[in-house]
């Protein structure tokens, strides 16, 4: 029989493939990472983005350096959590190989997408606070795969939100899933560049609405609302959007609410040029945007929503303290009223010189 021992290392000196003996638990002691994990180069960012100084990694005695010898792994408690965090791998790999498909076959397999929504998607609308869960999931290392999936999910609530059901409903999270299709066919050296994109390359890229519409346009699977909303999902109200410019009333009302929920995933999401917002900032500067650029009823009613989720996150405050939500005012989202672990009450509001500066937990 093998023993094993479980090994503390500095955050810096964990290695990719190397297995956690410990779970890894936050401040609060939720488990942010479960015994068994293997650990992949965007888990360890993760922990360094959520300041985690060490881990306890599983050794074998006999052979300490050995770090791939599969060991028995407890079931973790965090329930929930995984079965979200599960959901999200599994759609992640299958979507990747539908859009391996169609970079390929330049055709969308429609009953592939729709069995994606179906088995993977729906069943994580079932989670309370799904779209705060997104943000508990590290950097992937496809953008485009982790994007599509989160848009997907987002237009899912949203469209739950603002009263779509059925086969109307599936189709806005295949529209989700699908507006970005377009990018299968941009050069992937654009594509998967690690910064920002030039001028030349800007334009490129913006050709991926209308690649993507070209793509599906006669697929007769596929209802007008979905081929709509991935050619018009970078449009804007005041007419500027691409590709064609169009304003308000020539809006197609799918691409509208794609719109809505690519705008949130995007400007939360981590990238290598951008630090992510928190979702408190993000929520402050799409209301301020959303009256000449995105469709304001469909904005207010996903802000609305987003917003109840807020309260019982725990967040990382400028001043270095952590502390949790625990009331928002009416109007600005990203400066609510917070209780800080040694029990002070801070009116974010009212105290402009401290901030959010991250979520720890939601
Ligand atoms: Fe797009």
């Amino acid at each position: 029989m093998t023993d094993y021992i479980q090994k503390r290392y500095g955050i810096d000196d964990v290695l990719p493939g190397m297995e956690v003996g410990k779970d890894v638990l936050t401040d609060s002691g939720q488990i942010m990472l479960t015994v068994g994990t293997i650990l992949t180069e965007s888990i360890i960012e993760g922990l360094k983005c959520w300041d985690v100084p060490s881990v306890f990694i599983q050794e074998k005695i006999s052979t300490p350096k050995s770090i791939d010898v599969p060991v028995v792994k407890e079931i973790p408690l965090s329930k929930s959590q995984r079965k979200f965090c599960n959901q999200y791998d599994e759609t992640m790999s299958q979507i990747k190989k539908t859009f391996a498909t169609m970079r390929d076959s330049k055709e969308a397999p429609f009953q592939e997408l729709k069995q994606l929504a179906d088995q993977s998607i729906f069943p994580m609308l079932e989670s309370v606070g799904v779209i705060n869960h997104l943000q508990m999931i590290g950097q992937q290392d496809d953008y485009t795969f982790q994007h599509s999936v989160n848009v997907a999910v987002i237009c899912g609530m949203l469209g739950k939100w603002l009263g779509y059901t059925g086969a109307a409903l599936t189709d806005l999270v295949l529209a989700g899933l699908l507006h970005d299709i377009g990018k299968t066919q941009i050069p992937l050296d654009i594509l998967n560049k690690p910064g920002a994109l030039s001028a030349q390359e800007t334009e490129i890229m913006k050709n991926h609405s209308m690649l993507g519409y070209k793509l599906i346009k006669d697929n007769k699977n596929l209802s007008p609302n979905i081929i709509y909303a991935v050619l018009q999902h970078h449009e804007r109200m005041d007419g500027s959007g691409y590709p064609f410019k169009v304003t308000k009333d020539k809006w197609h009302e799918y691409a509208r609410i794609v719109a809505v929920a690519d705008t949130y995933a995007a400007m939360t999401a981590q990238r290598v040029y951008h630090d992510k917002d928190t979702p408190f900032a993000v929520v402050e500067s799409m209301n301020n945007e959303m009256f000449n650029k995105l469709d304001p009823h469909i904005c207010t009613v996903f802000l609305n929503n987003v917003r109840n989720y807020f309260v019982g996150n725990f967040v990382q405050l400028s001043d270095g303290r952590r502390a949790e939500v625990v009331y928002l005012g009416q109007f600005i989202a990203s400066r609510p009223t917070v209780c800080t672990q040694d029990g002070q009450f801070i009116d974010l509001e009212r105290n402009k010189n401290i901030s959010i500066i991250d979520i720890i937990e939601t």
